[in-house]
């Protein structure tokens, strides 16, 4: 297939990823781990409800962890638009898309849209939340990771052109994506809005299914300081994947697993991508198997993530057959 285009003007301003939803068993657990361990701020919370910021965020929230006795789902990816309305605008574009939308109210959020995107991502659209201090100068809030704020979420979707065709229509940018060799067959696309590679990204999997939500740190010390963190607080083998530098965005990265399963990248900082004439970077598959140092991530990151509530998982046509550790391992022992 062609790479799709991104509409210009998009039909509303969608202006960034902004939050994440999860259901967590036990929130009291929850709060140790982000909080005390990794060192998100609490901007409210109640008997069952947490709402978290980064150092840099400014607005209300970035992670939501609700208390729920069901096994632990993410509910829904949050994303901003400018305006309301551009909130108005969003509704009439996914009705005629024939993707129902409604209104609702949410804690902390001003008027908020929900729908699904394409291939049954769970979103909620919202123009405001209250306004919170900005901690990214106050240094006595920082501790752990220094978490400074949301970036980019990905799913898991056997669907992945259909996605990007979607969010390209939305006007979202593809900045980078990955396809095998000599074939234009996207197995992941990295789409933006806010002007860096990422807002939301799409790979090829069984899905919908978030994989992880992904948090800015300032440095690159501050992702190996966090690994001595968790492992003093018992959260060591939390630790899924990384440290390790990745091949599109170019960032360094770990990947965590909190304690109801959810994965969550702590990761520095990423290039600028807003340039009209600047075109999508194209990765083939087989680049991304030679890497220039480190171990590829366990077998358990390319197969698990996050159910959304209520939203049932389909299996893509051909079965990924990623180069995982375990694989790694075993052809160089073959080789
Ligand atoms: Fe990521």
């Amino acid at each position: 297939m062609a790479i799709p285009r991104s509409a210009y003007p998009a039909p509303f301003n969608t202006t960034r990823a902004s939050h994440i939803v999860w259901t967590v068993k036990d929130l009291a657990r929850s709060r140790a781990y982000y909080v005390d361990c990794f060192g998100f701020a609490v901007s409210g919370e109640d008997k069952s409800t947490l709402y978290l910021r980064g150092m840099e965020e400014a607005c209300h929230h970035s992670i939501v962890l609700k208390q729920s006795s069901d096994h632990p789902a993410c509910e829904r990816v949050g994303l901003r638009v400018y305006t309301e309305e551009d909130l108005e605008k969003a509704k009439h574009v996914f009705e005629r898309a024939g993707l129902p939308a409604k209104w609702v109210e949410v804690p902390h959020q001003g008027r908020t849209l929900h729908v699904s995107d394409a291939v049954g991502t769970p979103l909620e659209f919202c123009a405001t939340q209250p306004v919170m201090p900005r901690l990214v100068v106050e240094f006595k809030a920082h501790h752990g990771a220094s978490p400074l704020r949301l970036d980019h979420f990905q799913i898991l979707t056997p669907e992945v052109p259909k996605a990007c065709q979607f969010y390209c229509d939305l006007g979202f940018r593809l900045s980078e994506f990955i396809a095998p060799d000599g074939t234009d067959d996207l197995m992941f696309v990295f789409l933006q809005r806010k002007g860096n590679p990422h807002d939301i990204v799409f790979a090829n999997g069984s899905g919908p299914r978030l994989h992880h939500a992904a948090f800015s740190v300032p440095d690159a010390q501050h992702i190996l300081q966090a690994c001595d963190i968790a492992s003093a607080h018992g959260f060591g083998e939390t630790l899924e994947s990384g440290p390790g530098r990745h091949g599109p965005g170019h960032a360094m990265f770990t990947y965590w697993r909190d304690p109801d399963g959810h994965r969550f990248e702590l990761f520095n900082t990423h290039y600028q991508m807003m340039d009209i004439e600047n075109e999508p970077v194209r990765w083939n598959a087989s680049q991304l198997r030679r890497r220039p140092w480190g171990f590829p991530p366990q077998r358990s990151w390319y197969e698990e993530a996050s159910n959304f509530s209520g939203v049932k998982s389909n299996d893509p046509v051909q079965k990924p057959n990623p180069m995982s550790l375990e694989r790694f391992l075993v052809e160089r022992e073959k080789a």
